[in-house]
């Protein structure tokens, strides 16, 4: 058994027994309490953090939030609270869409839920017309990107300034990262809609 599993897992849910769907209000609750580990490693922050986090659920669930027209937040349920959490935004430095974010609760790790809402994210930029979709992840988790890599995506290279090949994305100078880009199939025309404008907020305070 995995060395991530509790010793209460044999009853853990089963991958199906979560179910993903876009946040909404009533999971205002939940998704702060995910936000604060996932950004501050802490169920306690200070005002500026607890505001950065409201925010960023407003961003997402409130009537014509910042987000609310070009992006979706999708979270797992589990009983009648999130577990887990992603979001899709537009790309402000590349155009098309961008996973800004995604986080599982670690009691709940490594029953497919992130898989499961990483195919929300691709299923949304889908409709979206859009052929690929992007996301950054800190050059920190080479786990993390060994995990994406696994499910189709693929790192992009660049070239510095003085020609070398670089897997780090210089359009990222806050933080070293790679870029991510995951081909989508089966996609339709692009819909006829104005592209949303770039945000600089768009991307949260973790890479992917
Ligand atoms: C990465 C993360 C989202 C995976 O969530 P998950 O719901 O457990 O993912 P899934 O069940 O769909 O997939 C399991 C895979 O995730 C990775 N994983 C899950 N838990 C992990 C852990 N504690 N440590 C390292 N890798 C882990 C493994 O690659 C695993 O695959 P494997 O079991 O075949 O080795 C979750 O570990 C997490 O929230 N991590 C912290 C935040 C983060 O790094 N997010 C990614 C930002 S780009």
């Amino acid at each position: 058994m995995s060395k991530f599993l509790n010793a209460d897992d044999k009853q853990a849910p089963a991958t199906q027994d979560y179910a993903t769907r876009p946040a909404q209000e009533s999971d205002r609750e939940g998704l702060a309490a995910l936000m604060r580990k996932n950004y501050f490693k802490s169920d306690t922050v200070e005002p500026w953090q607890e505001e950065m986090v409201q925010k960023r659920i407003d961003d997402f669930v409130s009537p014509g939030g910042a987000e609310s027209e070009g992006g979706r937040m999708f979270v797992a349920i589990s009983g009648d609270a999130p577990v887990a959490f992603t979001s899709i935004v537009p790309d402000p430095k590349r155009g098309g869409l961008l996973v800004d974010d995604l986080y599982t609760r670690p009691d709940h790790e490594r029953r497919g839920i992130a898989g499961k809402l990483l195919g929300e994210c691709e299923s949304f930029a889908r409709e979206q017309g859009e052929s690929a979709v992007h996301l950054s992840v800190d050059e920190q988790k080479p786990g993390v990107r060994a995990y994406y890599e696994k499910r189709g995506w693929v790192a992009q290279s660049f070239k510095t300034a003085d020609g070398a090949k670089t897997d780090i994305d210089p359009a990222n100078p806050r933080v070293s990262t790679w870029l991510l880009v995951k081909p989508l199939a089966d996609t339709g025309p692009k819909q006829q809609q104005a592209p949303a404008a770039p945000k600089a907020s768009s991307q949260g305070p973790n890479p992917g």
